[in-house]
């Protein structure tokens, strides 16, 4: 009996697993005869019901990535995810890109709400989909209050408290920058004017829900495989890691300003234990932290974001099996408590209004 199960196991194991597929790659599932796609297990809906029937494509870090059989209507990839797989097959190009219009290059381009407490500072073209929102002021220098994030060649995500400040409208939008002041290092950089600013249509400035906004830039920006938009996170798992946040906000509450681009890893935080760091403001949050927010800090009280970092992103690195590098973004940069005072920031969660980014930003699709 035990040499027939010697015999017998290895062979189970042939069948079911075909090892050479990567994730997102197509695959075909036995079980249904359909076409499928490699994907973790936890998000294949037909896991649940047919664990034992399905294939496998191979394992990433010992979890089992398998082949996921697309159900018609049910199983569909988002616009945002297409999109995602085209800006990773951008073609490099051997030209940098700065577009800077003069108009907006002042020496004395102030930052006066600028950056992440405990951050680290960032490479040049680290992070070019970033993007810093700025104010004009009537003697010209710019006044950088929010962050942002770049998703497609025409749109920059944003929090919806960042459409307006002083009751006007910001004027710029800068991406890829690294220095907001010193612009003579870095290569790739482009500036744009807002042509239009989408807010969420449920949000109130009075509560701080639904704080997510688009702003529609005046022309398309110029891509290539370095200088390209960042992707949408495609999923409400709160266990990703790595994390991490950035901005040119304050590196202090109420503190020293930063011209650099900060960055720093945090831990998420779940909605539950959030919840009790902000029941004592009902009336900006009257439903307390819903899951349509996320939360993150960094356990030792050292790291946040601050005022100036609103808009930019809580975002994840991942690679394509070719090992290109690309960034997900998970939440945009919403409200928090002191900076860095122990308690979370709160981030709206992407993932819950990506119907809402996709039909401003691929209408057609
Ligand atoms: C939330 O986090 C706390 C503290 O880490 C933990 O005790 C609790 O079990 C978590 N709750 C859920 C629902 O995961
Ligand atoms: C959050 O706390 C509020 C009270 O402030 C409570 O009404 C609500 O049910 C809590 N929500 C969650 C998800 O724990």
């Amino acid at each position: 009996m035990k040499h027939h199960l010697f015999l017998i196991l290895p062979q189970i194991v042939l069948i079911n697993c075909a090892f050479n597929k990567l994730e997102n790659d197509k695959c075909s599932s036995d079980f249904t005869g359909n076409n499928g796609v490699c994907v973790e297990a936890k998000n294949c809906p037909a896991f649940k019901t047919n664990r034992n029937q399905l294939t496998i494509c191979s394992f990433k870090n010992r979890i089992p990535i398998i082949c996921c059989p697309e159900v018609k209507n049910e199983f569909k990839t988002r616009i945002s995810a297409e999109k995602c797989n085209e800006f990773n097959k951008l073609p490099e190009s051997t030209q940098n890109i700065r577009i800077v219009r003069q108009i907006f290059f002042n020496k004395g381009d102030k930052l006066l709400h600028p950056t992440f407490v405990g951050g680290q500072r960032t490479e040049i073209d680290e992070f070019l989909h970033m993007s810093a929102i700025g104010w004009q002021q009537n003697d010209g220098t710019i006044d950088w209050k929010c962050g942002g994030s770049l998703i497609s060649e025409k749109f920059v995500l944003s929090a919806a408290h960042c459409s307006s400040s002083a009751r006007k409208r910001p004027d710029i939008i800068r991406v890829g920058a690294r220095d907001l002041n010193d612009l003579q290092s870095q290569k790739n950089l482009q500036d744009f004017a807002i042509i239009n600013i989408f807010i969420h249509p449920e949000y109130k400035s009075s509560v701080n829900y639904h704080d997510i906004a688009l702003f529609e830039l005046n022309r398309n920006a110029v891509l290539n495989a370095n200088f390209k938009p960042a992707c949408l996170y495609q999923s409400n798992d709160d266990t990703v890691i790595p994390i991490e946040a950035m901005g040119y906000g304050q590196t202090s509450f109420a503190g020293l300003k930063s011209d650099h681009l900060l960055k720093g890893f945090l831990t998420i935080v779940n909605n539950t234990e959030c919840n009790k760091s902000y029941d004592d403001d009902k009336s900006h949050l009257p439903q307390g932290i819903t899951d349509m927010q996320i939360c993150a800090w960094d356990p030792a009280g050292n790291r946040d974001t601050c005022q100036g970092d609103s808009g930019g992103p809580l975002q994840t690195t991942k690679f394509t099996p070719n090992s290109i590098r690309y960034y997900e973004i998970i939440g945009v940069t919403s409200f928090g408590k002191f900076c860095a005072a122990g308690i979370p920031g709160v981030y709206v969660r992407v993932y819950s209004y990506l119907d809402w980014i996709e039909s401003i930003v691929w209408p057609s699709s």
